[in-house]
């Protein structure tokens, strides 16, 4: 690679503006540490981009704990009834009132990155929208750069002490690892979602989970007038090959409407398929580079776990470059994969429980008899055990 123009220097250079590049930059900001933040996209797009919205309890502290939960505070509304429809009928966990009696906070994560946005930029941060990594070179060498583009072709080299590949699943930082460095464990469930936003009100005050043999359906709200629905679908299903009547017709079945009310119909606005798969990549770090959110590991979206697993992972990060950069202690960035990792896999554990749970009769094995009445006996003992049902609350809000 050409040596590129000099486009400035960092301590951190970090990549992308979602999540964890947003807590990140506020927190390294925060303490005075020089920093960065280079993203591909422009700035509108970054503010508006539908995403995810259930942050956990653990979430929420975390961001309270250094003054980055205001809209939250103001805006956001607690949550802690989930309902399972099945074949069998219905039944509601209260997990709010279970296990560590903690709940969700439903807030829209467009809002989240788009409140830690304009604290970073009101404090004087530098963002770089527009900009794309196109590699980090060197990271194995005490001198890491990384080679950008900008949107008009311009390509250039920001020079740092430390990478923060904040840059998602398809980023620069995962790319720019060199085969063998780290390992990456990639999990495909067999399962494809069509993701839907209408313009609607919730139907029901729960998380709304129909486990039907014609496959899953989902309700979540995103707010009074908003509402994200899935829909299991065959793999391959072009995201734009169902009408919006058959899409209700077949929420409305897949949840009983006729047995349990009516669904809130709206205009559907956006809609996306996902395959549900993931991955978890050990270690978080090729020497001067670190991996977060995203680019350190998928998580499929059935329990909701992607942003709050980004938020934790960027203040373990914040902890270890801010106690290495300002008083050169090292423990901190070289204890951040091994403090990550076991709550990584804690989640994808529980989320890996849920996608079975969720497809028990339409999933990979659903033509079974035999894991068909597991999954019968699994639901059964989360309706009626009091401990199992603790065990799930604990693990459905914790990270
Ligand atoms: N250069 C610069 N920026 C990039 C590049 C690149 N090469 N590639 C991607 N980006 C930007 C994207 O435009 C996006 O703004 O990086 C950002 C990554 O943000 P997210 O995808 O939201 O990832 P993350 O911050 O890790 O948040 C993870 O949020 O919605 C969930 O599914 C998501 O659960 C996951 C969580």
């Amino acid at each position: 690679m050409t040596e590129g123009q000099n486009w400035g220097a960092a301590d951190v250079v970090v990549l992308g503006a979602g999540p964890a590049g947003l807590v990140l930059g506020n927190l390294l900001q925060d303490s005075g540490v020089d920093c960065v933040i280079l993203e591909r996209a422009e700035e509108e797009r970054v503010r508006t981009r539908a995403r995810a919205g259930f942050l956990a309890a653990h979430t929420a502290r975390i961001l309270e704990r250094h003054g980055l939960d205001e809209g939250l505070r103001l805006r956001g509304r607690e949550h802690g009834v989930c309902e399972f429809r099945t074949e069998d009928g219905r039944f509601r966990l209260d997990y709010g009132g279970l296990g560590r009696g903690e709940r969700h906070t439903v807030y829209p994560q467009q809002d989240l990155v788009s409140d830690l946005l304009t604290r970073f930029l009101d404090r004087g941060g530098r963002l770089r929208f527009g900009t794309e990594a196109v590699a980090v070179l060197d990271a194995d060498t005490g001198r890491p750069s990384v080679a950008v583009r900008a949107a008009d072709g311009r390509t250039g080299r920001f020079r740092a002490r430390y990478v923060a590949g904040c840059d998602g699943r398809h980023g620069a930082a995962r790319r720019s690892l060199p085969e063998g460095a780290v390992r990456r464990y990639p999990c495909d469930h067999g399962v494809t979602w069509l993701g839907l936003l209408a313009e609607a009100p919730p139907s029901m005050d729960a998380v709304g989970y129909a486990v039907h043999e014609r496959g899953f359906a989902g309700h979540m709200a995103r707010s009074g007038t908003i509402t994200r629905y899935y829909l299991q679908c065959e793999r391959g299903t072009p995201a734009g090959a169902w009408s919006q009547e058959r899409i209700w017709d077949e929420l409305d079945l897949r949840m009983g409407a006729k047995e349990h009310g009516p669904l809130e119909r709206g205009r559907l606005v956006q809609r996306g398929v996902v395959d549900l798969t993931s991955d978890v990549l050990e270690p978080l770090r090729h020497g001067a580079l670190f991996l977060v959110g995203d680019a350190a590991g998928l998580i499929s979206p059935s329990a909701a776990k992607g942003a709050n697993l980004a938020v934790l992972e960027a203040e373990a990060l914040a902890e270890g470059l801010i106690a290495e950069l300002l008083h050169g202690d090292p423990d901190g960035l070289d204890s951040y994969s091994a403090r990550c990792l076991p709550r990584i896999w804690r989640a994808q554990e529980f989320s890996h429980w849920m996608i079975g749970l969720l497809h028990g009769p339409s999933g990979r094995d659903g033509a079974s008899p035999f894991h068909h009445a597991l999954w019968r006996a699994r639901l059964d003992s989360l309706r009626t055990s009091r401990s199992r049902q603790d065990w799930f609350a604990e693990h459905y809000v914790g990270v």
